[in-house]
C-alpha cells in the first residue's frame, strides 16, 4: 500500500512486513526518513517527524531551511554542502556537476508510485519508480532529458535502470559488523549478527545494471556516519580485476638486514631501522613488516596494482605499464606542485612505460630510517603532444595476503574532530573520504590496519597517511586478499595533462608493538621530515589569542589591556584574531579585503604591534585569505574571483564564499595583499584560517569543472610556498573552522595547527588522544579558555584546563580581565612550569597509557631521548564511588635507572569541598556566605604531593600507587582531592 500525507508531505510505502517513508522537503528534495519494520500506528512516527536541523558550527544556508546535518536524501547533493555520496551525479558539457533534483509531482496508482523531480536549471527529469510486491519494494530510476546534452558521471552512476536506495535502516548501527554475505547474480545480502537485508536485481535479460559477484568493486557499501550505502556502481566499470599470483615457495635470497635499499634478483629490499618492505620489478609485493621477521620463502605474492585501481584516463582502456629500470639516490627530489617530505635517508625511483599509449610512470619511494616510515608518490608523464584526461590517480596501493584486519580512522565533525573509529573489515570496499574541498574534520586522511588483539602496546598497527589537504580517499578492499589504497578522491575529479602530473605523497609505517609505536614513528617523521626545517625542534611560544576573549568586539585599548596582563603572566605572543580588517563587525562582511578597520585600530597594525612589542610580547595576526564576502570591496571589483556556478543559486557557509584559487590571478592578488600586511609590522606569527567547505564547485576560469578542487589546492599550495619563502621567520598556524584541515600537507608549510574550536578540556582529551595517533604534540595547538566553556558550557577545573593543554603547543584564549586574582596566580605558575618543561612536553616521545574512549581516564607520558626525564598526565573524567585500589600504570622508563615520582604542585579552590570546610575550621561558616567567599578567594589549598622513589623496571611493570582519592575521607595532604574532570601531572625524573 502506498499513500501520501498532504499535511506532512510524506509518502508511506508499506509492504506486507515493512514501511518505507520519504518526505518531500520544502525546497523540493526528497528525504528518506525510515526503512524497517512495519510501523503500525501514528505514534510510531512522531520521533521521525522531529527533523533535526541543528545548525552546528559552519552551517550551510541554501534557501531558508537548508542545513548541513539534516535528512538522508534520496539524492544527497554534495554540490550544496551535503558531502555524502550522491546517488546521481550528472555532468554537463562544461564539466559542472549537479545532484540538485527537486520535486515536481508524484502519482500513486495502487501499488505503484512515481515521484517526478527536475533539475531547476535544465530540462532534466528524474523519475523514481516504486512498486510494492509482497514483502519487496522494487525501485528503479528513469532519466528523461529534453534539454542540452548531459553526461552521467560514470564514476558513480552508469546506467539508467540501476536502483540506488539510500536507507536509514531501523536501529541498525551499520558501521558495526555488517557484512556483504552474498553478491550472486543480481542478489546482495547484507547481514550482521541480528538481521539480513537482501537486495536482488529485478532486471531481466542482458541489462548492464546488474549486481555482480566479480569483480566485487562493483558493489560499494559505505557504512559511514549517515548509514548510506550504494549497492551498485553500474556495470560499465567491469574492468577492475583481482590480481593474485604465486611464486616458488623455495626461493631464497641472501639479505643483509642493514638499513638501506638493496636490489638483488630483481627484488627491491627497502629497510629502515626496524622495517622491511620488499617487492619485485612487476610490483609483486613480497613483504612488509619487521626486519627481524623478514623471510623470503614467500608462500604467495600479491600484485600491487591492476592499473585501473590506481590510474584511469578518459578514453583509454588498455593501459599496460612495463617495468623499465630503477635509480637509487641519496636525495629525494621535492615534488614540484605539491608539498612533500624532506630529509629522506635514501630514495628509489622505478620507471614504467606504456608504449602503446605513450604514458610513463615514475614511482618514488623515500626511506626514513629513524622514523621507520616509507613514502611513495607517483608521477605520470604524457609523452604525446595531445592532452590526456586523467580521471583517477591514486598515490599508493599496498596489498596484503591476510584479510583479517580492523580499520581504524579518525572521524568527526566541527568541535569533535579526529575521534577514533574502528570497524572490522569484511568482503567489499570500506573507505573514508572527503568531498569537502579540504582534508576535512569528517575523516582525516589516515587509516590504520589493526588486529582484534592490537592494543597500545602489543600487536600489529599499520598506518597510512597522505600528504595532501584536499579531497582524499583511503580505502581497504577485501576480496581474495586485502588491498589498501589512497590518494586524491576520484569523485568528481579530472585533470588535463599536457606533460606531467604528480600525485600526493603517501606515508606508511608498520608496528608490531601496538599503536603507540605506530604513532611514535609518525611523530618522529612529522617532526623531522614534514614541518619546515627552520622550525624543527624549535620550541613554540606560549600565546594568548583574542577570539574567545573579545570575538569581534575590540579596540586598541582593550587589546593593549589584555596584552599587558598577558605579559605579566609570562605569555610570549599576543595574537589578534578575526575582526581587524575592512568593516568586519561580524561574519557577514569584508573577507577578501585587507585594509585596516580604523574604527577599531586607530593606529593601525603597526601602531598596535609596536606597543605590544614594548610590553615584551611578540605580535601575531589572524587571516582568512582563501575566502570572500559578498559584502566586500573585492567582490565589487572582482565578482569572477568567487567560486560559483553562473546560473545556479549560491550556497553560503558562515555567510561567505570561496575564492577561486585555480585562477593564478587570484593567487597573485592574495599574495600581493598578504605581502603588504605581513610586512607592515613586526609580525612573528600568523593564524591562517579557512572557515567553510566547498559547495559551489565551479570556477569561471576552468573549462572542465572536475579540475576545480585539485587545482584549488595547487593554487593554495603555490601561495603557501611563496609566502613562506618571503617570510621564513614567521610561525604559521593552520586553522580551518578549528581542525577541518589538519593534515601533513598543511604541516609541510605551517609547523602547527589549531586542533579544534572546542577548548573544553574534557572533550579535548578525546580530540587530542585521536589526533595523537598520527600527529605529535608540537603541531597540536591547545588553549586554556574561560571557566564556563564557550562551546559546551562545561566547567573544568583551571588546573585540568592547563594540564590537558600542556601536552601540546600551549595557548590561552580568555579575557584575563575577567579572571580572578586567585586563578591568575595559578595561571602564572602554570606558565612558568610549562616553559621550564616545554621541550619535553612539545617534542618528547609520547606514550599513550589509558584511553578516554575505553576508560574513565586519559593518561599519557612524554619522555626525553634516554627517558631520564618524563611527565605523566592522568585525567579522570568522572568521580566514581567504590573504586578499587588505583594504580597509575607507566611505560617507557629506562629499566637501568631509579626514578622519583613527584606531583606538579596544584592549587584547589576550597569551595570544591563545600560546607565540609566546617570540619577543619575551628569556627562555623555558611556555605557560599561572605566568609566562605573570602576564604575561597585568598586561601590556596595545595593539593597532595607524591614523592615516590622507584626503579624504572618497577614503574614499567607495575606503575605507582597514587595517594588515595577523597571518598568521604579526611581532607589532608595524604588524600587526593578529586572532582569530576580533575587531573594531575607527575614529574618522573632519574634520581
Ligand atoms: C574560526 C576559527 C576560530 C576563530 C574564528 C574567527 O572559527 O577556528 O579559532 O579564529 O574562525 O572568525
Amino acid at each position: 500500500m502506498i499513500y501520501f500525507n498532504e499535511e506532512k508531505r510524506d509518502i508511506h510505502i508499506r509492504t506486507s512486513n515493512s514501511s518505507y517513508i520519504m518526505r518531500i522537503l520544502e525546497e523540493g528534495h526528497v528525504a528518506s526518513l525510515y526503512f524497517g519494520e512495519k510501523l503500525k500506528n501514528k505514534s510510531h512516527f512522531s520521533s521521525l517527524y522531529k527533523r533535526y536541523e541543528v545548525a552546528r558550527g559552519v552551517s550551510y544556508t541554501w534557501k531558508s531551511n537548508y542545513s548541513m546535518i539534516g535528512e538522508l536524501y534520496e539524492f544527497s547533493y554534495c554540490d550544496k554542502g551535503d558531502y555524502r555520496e550522491s546517488s546521481i551525479d550528472l555532468i554537463y558539457s562544461d564539466g559542472s556537476i549537479t545532484c540538485d533534483f527537486r520535486y515536481l509531482s508524484h502519482r500513486i496508482n495502487d501499488n505503484n508510485l512515481v515521484i517526478v523531480l527536475r533539475d531547476p536549471l535544465t530540462e532534466l527529469i528524474v523519475k523514481l519508480h516504486y512498486t510494492v510486491d509482497g514483502e519487496k519494494i522494487i525501485r528503479y530510476t528513469e532519466l528523461e532529458n529534453r534539454g542540452e546534452e548531459v553526461y552521467i558521471n560514470h564514476l558513480v552512476w552508469a546506467t539508467f535502470d540501476t536502483s540506488i536506495l539510500p536507507l536509514r535502516l531501523n536501529n541498525v548501527p551499520l558501521n558495526q559488523g555488517i557484512r556483504i554475505v552474498d553478491a550472486d547474480e543480481g542478489l546482495i545480502s547484507l547481514e550482521n549478527d541480528d538481521l539480513i537485508y537482501r537486495f536482488q536485481s529485478e532486471s531481466e535479460g542482458d541489462v548492464t545494471g546488474k549486481f555482480e559477484k566479480s569483480p566485487l568493486n562493483l558493489i560499494r557499501a559505505n557504512f559511514g556516519e549517515d548509514c548510506n550505502f550504494v549497492l551498485a556502481e553500474g556495470a560499465l566499470h567491469s574492468t577492475g580485476k583481482v590480481a593474485l599470483s604465486y611464486v616458488n615457495k623455495n626461493r631464497k635470497t641472501s639479505i643483509s638486514g642493514k638499513p638501506s635499499i638493496e636490489v638483488l634478483d630483481d627484488i627491491f629490499y627497502l629497510r629502515t631501522n626496524r622495517l622491511s618492505y620488499c617487492f619485485d620489478t612487476r610490483l609483486n609485493h613480497l613483504y612488509f613488516g619487521d626486519t627481524a621477521d623478514e623471510k623470503l620463502d614467500f608462500s604467495g605474492k600479491m600484485k600491487e596494482f591492476t592499473t585501473d585501481r590506481i590510474l584511469q584516463f578518459e578514453g583509454i582502456e588498455n593501459l599496460n605499464f612495463e617495468y623499465q629500470n630503477y635509480k637509487l639516490s641519496d636525495v629525494k627530489e621535492e615534488l614540484k606542485t605539491l608539498p612533500s617530505s624532506h630529509g629522506s635517508d635514501q630514495c628509489l625511483y622505478l620507471f614504467f612505460s606504456d608504449k602503446t599509449n605513450h604514458i610513463d610512470l615514475v614511482l618514488t619511494y623515500g626511506l626514513f630510517y629513524e622514523s621507520d616510515c616509507f613514502t611513495r608518490s607517483m608521477k605520470i608523464i604524457n609523452r604525446t603532444r595531445e592532452e590526456r584526461i586523467l580521471t583517477r590517480a591514486l598515490s599508493f596501493t599496498v596489498p596484503f595476503a591476510d584479510t583479517d584486519f580492523n580499520m581504524m580512522s579518525l572521524d568527526g565533525d566541527w568541535i569533535s574532530e579526529r575521534h577514533i573509529n574502528k570497524r572490522k573489515l569484511s568482503g567489499g570496499r570500506t573507505y573514508i573520504d572527503s568531498k569537502k574541498g579540504s582534508s576535512s574534520n569528517s575523516h582525516n586522511p589516515f587509516i590504520a590496519l589493526t588486529k582484534d588483539d592490537t592494543t597500545e602496546f602489543k600487536g600489529t598497527g599499520i598506518g597510512f597517511s597522505l600528504i595532501y589537504s584536499g579531497n582524499h580517499i583511503m580505502e581497504a578492499d577485501v576480496d581474495s586478499h586485502l588491498t589498501v589504497s589512497g590518494g586524491i578522491n576520484p569523485h568528481f575529479f579530472a585533470y588535463h595533462i599536457q606533460d606531467e602530473f604528480e600525485t600526493p605523497e603517501a606515508v606508511f609505517t608498520y608496528s608490531s608493538e601496538g599503536l603507540n609505536r605506530m604513532s611514535q614513528n609518525f611523530h618522529c617523521f612529522v617532526n623531522n621530515n614534514i614541518v619546515p626545517g627552520q622550525f624543527r625542534e624549535k620550541e613554540r611560544p606560549v600565546l594568548i589569542n583574542s577570539w574567545e576573549a573579545t570575538y569581534f568586539d575590540f579596540n586598541e585599548r582593550k587589546l593593549l589591556n589584555m596584552a599587558s596582563k598577558a605579559g605579566k603572566m609570562g605569555i610570549e605572543l599576543f595574537v589578534l584574531d578575526d575582526g581587524w580588517f575592512g568593516k568586519r563587525d561580524d561574519d557577514t562582511s569584508s573577507l577578501g579585503d585587507f585594509s585596516i578597520y580604523r574604527k577599531k585600530l586607530k593606529h593601525g597594525l603597526n601602531g598596535l604591534c609596536r606597543k605590544i612589542n614594548k610590553m615584551g610580547l611578540d605580535f601575531g595576526l589572524w587571516v582568512e585569505p582563501e575566502m570572500i564576502s559578498i559584502d566586500s570591496r573585492l567582490y565589487e571589483e572582482h565578482p569572477e574571483y568567487l567560486l560559483k556556478h553562473p546560473q545556479r543559486e549560491m550556497s553560503f557557509g558562515r555567510n561567505q564564499g570561496i575564492l577561486d584559487f585555480s585562477n593564478p590571478e587570484v593567487v597573485d592578488y592574495v599574495y600581493g595583499e598578504l605581502e603588504k600586511v605581513f610586512s607592515s609590522c613586526n609580525l612573528k606569527y600568523v593564524k591562517w584560517d579557512m572557515n567553510r567547505n566547498f559547495s559551489d564547485t565551479y570556477s569561471g576560469y576552468l573549462k572542465d569543472q572536475r579540475e576545480c578542487t585539485h587545482k584549488y589546492m595547487l593554487g593554495v599550495y603555490e601561495l603557501f610556498k611563496r609566502i613562506m619563502k618571503r617570510f621564513p621567520h614567521i610561525l604559521f598556524e593552520g586553522c580551518a573552522a578549528g581542525g577541518d584541515r589538519f593534515d601533513m600537507g598543511i604541516l609541510c608549510y605551517f609547523p602547527q595547527i589549531w586542533t579544534s574550536d572546542c577548548t573544553d578540556a574534557t572533550e579535548r582529551t578525546y580530540i587530542q588522544y585521536g589526533t595523537s595517533m598520527v600527529y605529535p604534540q608540537s603541531v597540536i595547538c591547545a588553549q586554556v579558555s574561560s571557566d564556563v566553556n564557550h562551546q559546551l558550557l562545561r566547567q573544568n577545573p583551571i588546573e585540568s584546563r592547563f594540564n590537558v593543554a600542556s601536552f601540546a603547543s600551549l595557548g590561552f584564549s580568555l579575557n584575563l580581565k575577567d579572571v580572578s586574582a586567585f586563578n591568575m596566580s595559578i595561571i602564572r605558575n602554570q606558565i612558568t612550569f610549562y616553559k621550564e618543561h616545554r621541550k619535553l612536553l612539545q617534542f618528547g616521545k609520547l606514550t599513550r597509557m589509558e584511553s578516554p574512549y575505553d576508560s574513565n581516564h586519559y593518561a599519557m607520558i612524554v619522555s626525553n631521548s634516554d627517558s631520564s626525564k618524563n611527565i605523566y598526565i592522568n585525567f579522570q573524567e568522572l568521580v566514581k564511588s567504590s573504586r578499587s585500589l588505583e594504580i597509575f600504570k607507566l611505560k617507557g622508563l629506562n629499566e637501568k635507572y631509579d626514578y622519583t615520582v613527584e606531583t606538579r604542585q596544584q592549587i584547589e579552590n576550597v569551595k570544591v569541598v563545600g560546607e565540609l570546610l566546617n570540619h577543619v575550621l575551628p569556627f562555623r561558616i555558611r556555605q557560599n556566605g561572605v566568609i566562605h567567599n573570602i576564604i575561597s578567594r585568598f586561601y590556596k589549598y595545595k593539593t597532595e604531593c607524591e614523592n615516590i622513589i622507584a626503579s624504572g623496571a618497577e614503574l614499567n611493570c607495575f606503575g605507582f600507587l597514587p595517594k588515595h582519592q577523597f571518598a568521604g575521607s579526611d581532607i589532608n595532604e595524604n588524600v587526593r582531592l578529586t572532582t569530576d574532570f580533575s587531573s594531575r601531572l607527575y614529574l618522573i625524573n632519574k634520581v
